[in-house]
């Protein structure tokens, strides 16, 4: 029925729509055109909505959905925002009467309809967050009523045209995050109603127009990221209603001018990394509602300017590499809400403003890389929340009072490249927080290391080096659970180098220059006893060192990864087999086969248990090497290949639950989804579970992406690796869709079977030692290193969009053919920032991109373009704004479409 209704009207559109072209239209009424013209579009962009609940009243499409009337029927509001739509929108113009659209969160691509020029009564246009390229049509400039344009977020090109000065009564301009270039035109400074103004991530250069915001009641400028040059101009605060100003990242000069003072509601300024010059000036203090005040990475100078301190909301001072001097005024104490204070990089001297420290909220204090003197004063932890007390590079005397045990929420504490004198004291052992790093190198401490040290069992980087410290490294140190980099070097250090990994981990540059001290890393052996252990070790750190990589180390100075119970079972195993290897178990040792159980029916008589556990026996059946489990491939006398996983660390509570087990890998077998490995059995002997999967002859999609050059394979071309990434973010979509947290996400825990269907493995480690659910007493699972998102640093917890993290360095990978951590990218550089960082080294995103791949045609490089920036947002900073990896899917699933 409503077919036939909507063929007939079909056909009455198409025989009125020539009449209209043919006759003169006043014949035919206004309102008839509406509705012809929204019934052509509803089929157009295949809205539904349009089709059927409209034609039930065909005269009332008033009341269909997304559509609002003025009183004389005349459709006046289109609102079709997040509905996944695209197709040809010129038909849009012929609804004259349109004051309000927004097509915002869809897809839409091609150009801008110019015919959108001819909407004359439009008021408000928002196009944000799809995929419109091309330039901004000039036809715009006819849209005399506009006050709100946004066509952020796009793919739009060129410049922002002199066309649209037309625009004169526009209060909201929004273009950020397209490619746009050539200047900002002129007539945006003549706007009388201008309100907002956003042109940030573009390519835009040459100056800010001198009357900007004079003649206008600008509230939010945002023009950061581009290259914009010449200075901020005097009138832009001449209206004073500015209450936002970002012009981050661009080239602009000059001083800040005076009349900044002005704007009392300016909460937020961030004006760093550009080329400023002069001061801050006084008038800064005029601004009471200032909350943020960024200008890093300028070449600002003189004394810090003390009126700052009557801005007495201010949260966030960062003034931190420029070319400031003197000290920093007591007055600071004042600002009672100020969380961060940066002036690292300067020239600034004076004591460490003890005012300072004694605000309760403070969070940061780095005064690194100045000339501060004077001693660390004892009420340096009086405020309680300091969590980073940064003092490194300085000139500071004395000794560390044994009050820095209060810092008790201390993450770093940085006092190395001072003059510090006197001992270490035992009170540091107090701040369990400590967890980024202790470096008190490069100082002239003496004595002895004090036992207490050991008590940091969070801490990830030790540096004690080029100090007179003497005596032997405690045993206790051993409790320092967690640590990856450390350095003794440089001291009177004696005895032998106590057993524990992360030591012997270590190059023999951080012990080297110590008389005394023996063992190894050393070349220097201890005597008999030690002799033959100290050689082994020898062997198997070398082995266990070139595995991790020392890409490794200097990741972990940016990222905490704490690696906690790998160190516990190592040691455990250090303590339990003396020195012995753990992969190394004798044959004749026989292990003792608890319970075995095979899942798969048709599969119970090809499966032979013994030969499972002997095939795990061998190094050369090794796989893989992952956080959790090694991989051994094991064939079956029946000719079945499996893929064997053995359990590095299976927490003991899971061993003593075994029903349990046994219960979620049933559980596991039975979810079935296309993109995730199934076990099919598994066996647990002695303290060993092993889990039986299907084999992959294609191997992992980390082997697939980074050597198979080397092995003259096949590679897999920019569509394949597209349906690989779909797969991944369908595979992970469906776990998070059952509340399932995969704890470990890497390239090398995808597999690839012969059709390179990815298939995600490591799911059944979610469910026996998900943390959250107390099934183990592990508190630090973190998952591979380069794909543990940022925020995991402090929450301390893998979450949905952690997950969406990881997969969004997968994605890196799969389009830059670049491996997470490289050292290549430079120190403290992983590929996320190496990519993040790719506008501020002047590099274009297609010089990121695996030319191999992009080079070939122009739909290849778009596709990848739009996927870069899919990756992009899966790794942004803040995890609230990583999209789900249900919508992943989708946005990956649409550049497949797009073409
Ligand atoms: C159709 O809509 C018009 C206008 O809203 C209304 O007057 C009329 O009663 C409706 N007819 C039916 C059959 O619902
Ligand atoms: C959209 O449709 C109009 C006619 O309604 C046509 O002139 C135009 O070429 C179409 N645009 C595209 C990109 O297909
Ligand atoms: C705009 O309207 C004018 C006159 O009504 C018409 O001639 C022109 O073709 C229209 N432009 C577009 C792009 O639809
Ligand atoms: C686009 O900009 C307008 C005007 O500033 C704003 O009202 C609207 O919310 C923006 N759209 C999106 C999707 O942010
Ligand atoms: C702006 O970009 C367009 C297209 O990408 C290019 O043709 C033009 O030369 C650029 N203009 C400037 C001023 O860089
Ligand atoms: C801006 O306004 C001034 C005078 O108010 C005028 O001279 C100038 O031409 C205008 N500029 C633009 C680009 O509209
Ligand atoms: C603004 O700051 C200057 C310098 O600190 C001061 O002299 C002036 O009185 C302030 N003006 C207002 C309106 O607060
Ligand atoms: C300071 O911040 C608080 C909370 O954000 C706000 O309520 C208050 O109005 C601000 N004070 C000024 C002077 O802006």
């Amino acid at each position: 029925m409503a077919n036939f209704w909507f063929l007939i009207l079909t056909i009455g559109f198409l025989v009125l729509s020539w009449f209209h072209n043919s006759v003169n239209s006043e014949i035919i009424n206004g309102d008839h055109d509406d509705l012809f013209t929204l019934v052509a579009i509803g089929k157009e962009l295949k809205l539904l909505d349009w089709d059927e609940n409209g034609l039930k009243n065909t005269s009332n499409y008033c009341s269909w959905p997304h559509i609002t009337c003025s009183s004389s029927q005349l459709v006046e509001k289109i609102v079709l925002s997040r509905l996944n739509l695209q197709g040809n929108l010129t038909l849009l113009s012929q609804l004259k009467s349109l004051k309000w659209l927004d097509l915002s969160f869809n897809t839409f691509h091609g150009t801008i309809p110019q015919s959108f020029g001819n909407l004359s009564d439009l008021e408000f246009l928002d196009l944000s967050y799809n995929k419109f390229d091309g330039s901004i049509p000039i036809e715009l400039g006819k849209l005399k009523n506009l006050e709100s344009l946004n066509l952020s977020n796009n793919l739009l090109i060129g410049s922002i045209p002199i066309e649209l000065d037309g625009l004169v009564k526009l209060h909201d301009l929004q273009v950020y995050s397209n490619q746009l270039n050539g200047s900002i035109p002129n007539w945006v400074g003549n706007l009388t109603n201008l309100r907002v103004f956003t042109a940030y991530e573009n390519e835009l250069s040459g100056k800010i127009p001198e009357s900007l915001g004079a003649f206008s009641e600008l509230q939010l400028l945002n023009l950061h990221s581009n290259y914009l040059e010449g200075s901020i101009p005097d009138r832009l605060f001449a209206n004073g209603k500015l209450e936002f100003l970002v012009l981050t990242q661009n080239k602009l000069s000059g001083v800040l001018p005076d009349s900044v003072g002005i704007c009392k509601d300016l909460s937020s300024i961030r004006i760093g990394n550009n080329e400023f010059i002069g001061n801050v000036p006084k008038e800064i203090g005029n601004l009471s509602s200032l909350a943020y005040f960024e200008a890093d990475n300028n070449n600002l100078s003189g004394e810090i300017v003390q009126e700052f301190a009557q801005c007495s909301n201010l949260t966030l001072l960062n003034l931190a590499s420029n070319g400031f001097n003197g000290i920093i005024p007591p007055v600071f104490g004042e600002m009672i809400n100020l969380q961060e204070l940066i002036v690292s990089g300067n020239n600034l001297s004076g004591e460490i403003p003890t005012s300072v420290l004694s605000n309760k909220n403070l969070n940061k204090i780095d005064l690194s890389n100045n000339r501060f003197n004077g001693s660390i004063p004892k009420s340096v932890c009086n405020s309680s929340r300091l969590q980073y007390l940064l003092l490194g590079q300085n000139s500071l005397i004395g000794e560390i009072p044994n009050e820095i045990g209060n810092c008790v929420k201390l993450l770093e504490l940085q006092l190395g490249g001072n003059h510090l004198t006197g001992v270490i004291p035992p009170e540091i052992g107090k701040i369990k927080n400590l967890q980024i790093a202790l470096n008190l190198s490069f100082n002239h401490l003496h004595g002895q290391l004090p036992p207490d040290l050991g008590k940091l069992d969070k801490l990830v980087s030790l540096d004690l080096s080029n100090n007179q410290l003497t005596g032997d490294i405690p045993l206790a140190l051993r409790g320092m659970l967690s640590l990856i980099d450390v350095n003794f070097a440089n001291n009177h250090l004696t005895g032998p180098i106590p057993t524990f990994a992360p030591f012997q981990k270590s190059p023999n540059s951080s012990f080297e220059k110590n008389a005394g001290l023996c063992g190894y890393p050393l070349n220097s052996f201890c005597g008999n006893s030690n002799g033959p252990e100290s050689f082994h070790h020898k062997v198997s750190y070398r082995i266990v060192l070139a595995v991790i990589g020392s890409g490794l180390l200097v990741f972990m100075s940016v990222t905490i990864v704490v690696v906690l119970f790998m160190m516990r079972e190592k040691q455990e195993k250090v303590a339990k087999t003396a020195g012995k290897e753990d992969e190394e178990i004798d044959d004749n040792n026989k292990p003792s086969m608890i319970l075995g159980n095979v899942f798969v029916d048709n599969l119970k008589q090809a499966i032979d248990f013994d030969v499972v556990v002997k095939a795990t026996l061998k190094d050369s059946n090794k796989i893989s090497s992952g956080t959790f489990s090694t991989i051994y491939k094991a064939e079956m006398p029946s000719g079945l290949t499996l893929s064997v996983k053995r359990l590095k660390s299976i927490d003991k509570t899971i061993l003593h639950q075994q029903s349990k087990v046994i219960r979620e890998l049933e559980r596991l077998n039975n979810l079935c989804h296309d993109n995730l490995i199934r076990p099919i059995g598994f066996a647990i002997y002695d303290d060993v579970a092993l889990l039986l999967h299907q084999f992959l002859p294609n191997g992992s999609l980390a082997r697939f992406l980074h050597e198979s050059s080397k092995e003259q394979e096949y590679k897999p071309d920019w569509p394949v690796r597209l349906s690989i990434a779909i797969g991944v973010a369908e595979g992970l979509a469906f776990l998070h869709h059952l509340a399932i947290i995969h704890l470990d996400i890497s390239s090398g825990n995808i597999f690839l079977d012969s059709n390179f269907r990815p298939l995600v493995g490591e799911v059944e480690i979610s469910k026996l030692l998900d943390p959250s659910r107390g099934t183990a007493s592990i508190s630090a699972v973190a998952g591979s290193f380069g794909y543990i998102p940022p925020e995991y640093a402090y929450t301390m917890q893998v979450t949905a969009p952690g997950n969406v993290y990881s997969f969004g360095v997968i994605l890196l990978e799969i389009l830059t053919t670049r491996v997470p951590v490289d050292e290549e990218f430079g120190e403290g550089v992983d590929l996320v920032k190496w990519v993040q960082g790719a506008p501020t080294r002047g590099e274009t995103p297609e010089q990121i991109l695996d030319a191999k791949l992009s080079t070939v045609s122009f739909s290849w490089r778009k596709e990848m373009l739009l996927a870069l920036k899919v990756a992009l947002i899966c790794t942004d900073t803040t995890p609230a704004k990583r999209p789900k990896m249900k919508k992943v899917v989708e946005m990956l699933q649409e550049i497949t479409e797009s073409k």
